[in-house]
C-alpha cells in the first residue's frame, strides 16, 4: 500500500499528497526547495524533504537537476522517500524527531 493521495505528505504543515502533486504540475517549480511555496511544505523538521525531491522528480521530470547541482543527501533521509503506507511514514517520522531531538539537546549539553 503507498502512501494515498489524500495522505499527509509534510506533518508539520499538514500537507497532503494531493496538495504537492497538483501544485507542481500547476507551477512547475524549477527546484524541489520552490515547494514551500505550496503552504509551507518542507520547512519545518525537514522530515518529508526526501518525498518532496522524490515527488518533483516524479511530477516535473524536466526539471531534474544535473548531478552537479544535486546535494548529497545522507541514505537514512533518502529512505524516507520509500514508505509504502502513511502509517509507515508517520511512525518513521516519529523516529526521527526523537533522534534529531536527542542530537539536538546532545549539542547543547
Ligand atoms: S514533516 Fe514536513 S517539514 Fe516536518
Amino acid at each position: 500500500m503507498a502512501i494515498k493521495d489524500d495522505d499527509q505528505v509534510c506533518y508539520c504543515f499538514h500537507v497532503t499528497k494531493r496538495k504537492i502533486v497538483n501544485f507542481c504540475r500547476n507551477q512547475k517549480p524549477t527546484y524541489p526547495s520552490q515547494i514551500s511555496e505550496c503552504l509551507s511544505a518542507g520547512t519545518g523538521c525537514g522530515w518529508c524533504v526526501p518525498l518532496l525531491k522524490k515527488l518533483h522528480r516524479e511530477t516535473c521530470p524536466g526539471a531534474a537537476q544535473p548531478w552537479w547541482r544535486q546535494p548529497e543527501v545522507p541514505d537514512e533521509l533518502t529512505s524516507a522517500a520509500e514508505y509504502g503506507s502513511a502509517e509507515e511514514y508517520a511512525a518513521a517520522r516519529k523516529a526521527y524527531l526523537c533522534k534529531k531531538n536527542a542530537a539536538t539537546s546532545f549539542e547543547k549539553n
